[in-house]
């Protein structure tokens, strides 16, 4: 088994050796429609005997229920993994149904210790603001992270969809060891301004959404295939002849996919895995899943690498993607750039 183990790099500039893949948990109790606990269970222990160490939650993912769920697996285990976690979806007190982006020093404070309690850890390895809130200024914000650096609540600081401007200016009040953005074959709209700045800068950049939310599997081709609750029947890009239109654009990722006798998942990860080599620097995906077979196949695709013709075949496919990737682009960092 452990000679299945995936490669290691460095997280931030000084942070720990962490696997070159990681595990998004958010699906394990949140967005995705309905969880087996034990085949979740599960899918973590495979994950971290095949080296996956980073694990990624956040305290909006299930109100707390993600990092609750997450708990148990972290003591077992504490020196072997790191636990990445984030704030700042708000939930009003008056609609439990809506979030409120909060970047501000009261509430991070509070969402701090609640994450900690919830985990039940004296300490988050990576924490990080999940969404930007303009009317904070982010040097204020980044400002109260490191306070929690000093007082040992958090090891790391991270980013998830900022602009390049909005980390230069963080990255001046407190190093940031990683941005997590949504990148992959159908998401490259980081590509231009933040990956540059992150390379400059010595982050490491943390893609999310890896699998295009599943999409470029091949495992679901419209929203209709989902349930009722699946938070992607609310996506443009998976509804009506948007998803149409996407799903025939994964034509050339089954023609690399069946070269290598790989699935399309293991493809679009093995890409987005290599743009650490197209773009020098240290590129750490999180693909989620909820079964321990598809995390066996994910961690196996950190081990495929596509020639440049492959690459070549696979480029266009983003420029052609139908719908947004949020129906509201204020919700990510291409919307403010
Ligand atoms: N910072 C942010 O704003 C943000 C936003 C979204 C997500 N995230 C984080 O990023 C993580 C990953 O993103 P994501 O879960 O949205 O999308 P993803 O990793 O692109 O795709 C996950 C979906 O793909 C399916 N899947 C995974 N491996 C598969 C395989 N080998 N074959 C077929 N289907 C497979 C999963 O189903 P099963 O679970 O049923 O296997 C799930 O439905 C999340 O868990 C979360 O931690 C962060």
């Amino acid at each position: 088994m452990t000679n299945n183990r995936i490669a290691t790099v460095r997280l931030g500039a000084t942070g720990p050796e962490v696997g070159v893949q990681g595990l998004g948990c958010m699906g394990m109790s949140f967005a995705y429609g309905p969880s087996d606990a034990g085949e979740s269970r599960a899918t973590l222990e495979r994950a971290l005997e095949l080296g996956v160490t980073l694990y990624d939650t956040a305290d909006a993912y299930g109100a707390g229920e993600n990092e609750k769920f997450l708990s148990p697996f972290f003591k077992a285990h504490r020196d072997e993994v790191v636990i990445a976690t984030k704030f700042a979806l708000s939930i009003p007190p008056d609609d439990p149904t809506r979030r409120v982006i909060r970047n501000d020093a009261p509430y991070i404070r509070q969402a701090v210790e609640a994450s900690l309690r919830r985990l039940d850890v004296d300490v988050i390895d990576l924490y990080y603001m999940h969404r930007r809130d303009v009317n904070v200024p982010i040097e204020e914000t980044v400002g109260t992270m490191a306070d929690l650096v000093r007082e040992g609540k958090v090891k790391q600081l991270g980013l998830s969809e900022v602009t390049a401007d909005e980390l230069r200016a963080a990255h001046t009040v407190h190093p940031i060891a990683a941005v997590q953005s949504e990148w992959s074959l159908f998401s490259r709209d980081i590509e231009p301004k933040v990956v540059p700045a992150a390379r400059e800068l010595g982050v490491t950049l943390v893609p999310y959404s890896p699998l295009g939310r599943g999409f470029l599997t091949g495992s679901f081709a419209t929203a209709e295939d989902l349930t009722s609750d699946d938070f992607r029947r609310r996506q443009p890009r998976f509804t009506g002849e948007n998803a149409a239109a996407n799903a025939a654009l994964l034509a050339p990722v089954r023609t690399v996919a069946e070269a290598h006798g790989a699935s399309l998942g293991q493809i679009a990860l093995a890409w987005v895995q290599q743009q650490a080599a197209v773009h020098d620097l240290p590129v750490i995906p999180i693909p989620g899943t909820r079964r321990p077979s598809r995390v066996e196949e994910n961690a196996a695709a950190t081990r495929i690498v596509l020639s440049e013709e492959e690459l070549a075949l696979l480029e266009p496919i983003a420029a052609q993607v139908a719908g947004d990737r949020y129906a509201d682009m204020r919700f990510a960092s291409a919307g403010r750039e």
